[in-house]
């Protein structure tokens, strides 16, 4: 694997961000459907560059959300990763982290999150050792559910909401899916 790179599947590799990936960034943050069941509605340019400055940070427990880029165009196309999962005290649960897969818009539908989210359970489990990762998504975010569900995250619980609610998904390492592979 290539300096910098953390993980790599068939069209994909995942690296940290770098400045160079800014306007692409803050433009899918800027994209109403991207943010239709993440946020709400689009992020001002402002706030999408300070998120961005802040997820620039060097990462030194490879828990993070990674710059995702497209093989075949050697472009960036988004963010996948495992983060750290916090408890209600804001501390980190030990052996937990959380699932995320966020695609710029004219990349759905190509298996791409499925591919991400293969490679980084695998990640998950066998290079950060975790016992259980986690996912929480918005109950209408009808694609996502699928995604998760395919890769054979459980339904937890249910967080009901108003205008929001959320699905709390589980997969532990205990009953992981071996054959979940696309
Ligand atoms: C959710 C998201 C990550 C899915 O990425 P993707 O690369 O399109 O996902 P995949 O192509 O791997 O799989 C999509 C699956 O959902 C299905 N799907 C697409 N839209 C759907 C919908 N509205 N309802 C139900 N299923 C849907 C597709 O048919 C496909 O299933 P299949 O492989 O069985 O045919 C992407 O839409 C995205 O980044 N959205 C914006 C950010 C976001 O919501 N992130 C999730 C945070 S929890």
């Amino acid at each position: 694997m290539s300096e910098g790179i953390i993980l790599e599947t068939q069209r994909l590799y995942f690296r940290q961000h770098i400045l160079a990936d800014l306007d692409a960034f803050c433009a899918m943050e800027a994209d109403p459907d991207f943010r239709r069941y993440v946020g709400g509605a689009p992020r001002p340019r402002d706030q999408a560059e300070q998120r961005f400055m802040n997820g620039l940070k060097p990462v030194t427990d490879n828990l993070s959300m990674w710059a995702t880029i497209y093989k075949p165009e050697s472009k960036y196309i988004g963010r996948c990763g495992i983060y750290p999962h916090f408890n209600a005290n804001g501390q980190p649960i030990a052996g937990e982290g959380a699932f995320g897969v966020y695609l710029d818009k004219a990349y759905w539908n190509m298996g791409l999150a499925t591919e991400a989210g293969t490679a980084f359970i695998d990640f998950g489990f066998d290079q950060l050792k975790l016992e259980r990762i986690v996912t929480a998504i918005d109950a209408r975010n009808d694609a996502s559910v699928h995604v998760i569900e395919k890769l054979g995250f459980k339904l937890d619980r249910t967080e009901k909401g108003d205008p929001r609610s959320f699905y709390h998904y589980v997969l532990a390492r205990k009953s992981r899916n071996f054959t979940s592979k696309p």
